[in-house]
């Protein structure tokens, strides 16, 4: 077996070789950047700005991926993790990093990850806003259960973890570890039981399985001490128009829509969510006739929606992002402020193009008008951003 090389004349080490990597930064996804002979090099479980001895566990024609051996020189931030199975557990990839590493990281990676798509994007980028808990903030989890075992899939594995504690969740959760183990005992199954464990709206501990017939609660922001803050800053940069109508699409089961309700309170309110149980719990708590929540598909209800120039527009989508229809129809309408909410920054770059696209197609002037991140998970790669988009009709 030779070593293959790729289009720019990278030289990818064998799958099996043990290579010395410094390790350069953090990418999307969380895993360390290294390069070996032009090849770009993805380290899970790396710190940034260290020396490691790596197995290499996967080759593809342009990228390859290794394991650490031995953490040779470690990075300035990497530290011992405040959760004792953090190395072995599925559920956090960056606990071994110090806070301050991953809120740095987490800012560069959402610049670097918006320019490189659009490299001649300008925008106000304004510092990240640090999560008011960094442990302790979870308020929802989904913990497994079989053969006597309570606790979460081990990293890139089925095998489950055991645990008493988990210390990014919250303890009015963790307290209650022991009842839901003994609860999915009782049940006597052979197999895999998927759990999830929250905190209802009033307080209270709720815990149930999740089966192919019922998902659980369906979406909730995680971190509810975070969250406040990410509602203020929506609400702040839509500014104090008095909006025709105000639209919260994705609306989950209305955590923007009822604050936006009380903010603008002259407006048509409308949300637009694809999940029932969300909508459902939104609508039970509607009290006036100017709020409107639908059961819909954020597209399909944009081939039929009526949005003006004297209307404000707040998206918050799912990882996967919005799409080119949707974008597209925002860029047309030219709504008076968006709101653009993101949980992942490609989605987020990709549809930020295709706004940018689109508005110059239709001749008109847009820009991005500010853009800043929020630290919504700790102990994580993932990262909450909030951008304002304007657009002259
Ligand atoms: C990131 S969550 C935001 C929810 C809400 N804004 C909040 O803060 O709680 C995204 C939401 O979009 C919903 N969703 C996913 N795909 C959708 C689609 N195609 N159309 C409408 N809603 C969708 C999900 O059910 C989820 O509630």
């Amino acid at each position: 077996m030779s070593a293959k090389s790729n289009k720019g004349g990278a030289q990818a080490p064998l799958l099996g070789s043990k290579i010395r990597l410094n390790i350069e930064k953090l990418a999307i996804g969380g895993a360390g950047v290294a390069r070996h002979e032009g090849m770009v090099v993805f380290v899970p479980q790396a710190a940034p700005n260290e020396e490691v001895l790596a197995e290499v566990t996967l080759v593809k024609k342009n990228f390859v991926e290794a394991k650490i051996l031995e953490v040779l020189n470690p990075g300035a931030s990497r530290r011992t993790p405040p959760c004792p199975v953090a190395n072995v557990c599925g559920g956090c990839n960056w606990q071994h990093i110090t806070e301050e590493q991953q809120l740095a990281q987490k800012e560069k990676l959402v610049f670097e990850t918006l320019k490189k798509f659009n490299p001649s994007l300008e925008f106000e980028y304004l510092p990240i806003q640090k999560s008011p808990r960094s442990l302790r903030y979870r308020n929802r989890i989904q913990p497994k259960f079989q053969h006597g075992r309570f606790g979460f899939f081990a990293r890139n594995s089925h095998d489950i973890v055991e645990i008493n504690d988990c210390p990014i969740t919250e303890e009015a959760l963790t307290e209650k570890f022991a009842e839901v183990k003994t609860w999915a005992q009782q049940k006597n199954a052979k197999e895999l039981l998927r759990l999830e464990m929250y905190i209802s709206e009033e307080g209270l501990v709720r815990y149930g399985l999740i089966t192919d017939d019922d998902d659980g609660i369906g979406f909730s922001q995680v971190n509810r001490f975070q969250n406040e803050d990410l509602v203020r800053t929506a609400l702040d940069w839509a500014g104090d128009y008095e909006f025709k109508n105000v639209f919260d699409l994705y609306a989950g089961a209305g955590n923007f829509t009822f604050p936006l309700a009380q903010k603008y309170s002259s407006s048509t309110i409308t949300g637009v969510e694809l999940n029932p149980k969300l909508v459902e719990r939104a609508k039970s708590k509607i009290k006036e006739k100017r709020m409107k929540y639908f059961l819909s598909d954020v597209e399909n209800y944009m081939r039929r929606a009526q949005i003006g120039t004297e209307d404000l527009v707040l998206l918050d989508p799912p990882r996967a992002g919005a799409s080119e229809y949707i974008m597209r129809a925002l860029a047309s309408a030219a709504p008076k402020r968006i709101i653009y909410i993101s949980c992942h920054p490609v989605s987020l770059a990709r549809d930020l193009n295709w706004f940018f696209a689109w508005a110059q197609k239709l001749g008109k002037s847009a820009k991005l008008a500010r853009v800043q991140t929020f630290e919504m998970f700790p102990q994580t790669d993932h990262v909450e951003t909030i951008a304002e988009l304007r657009v002259d009709s």
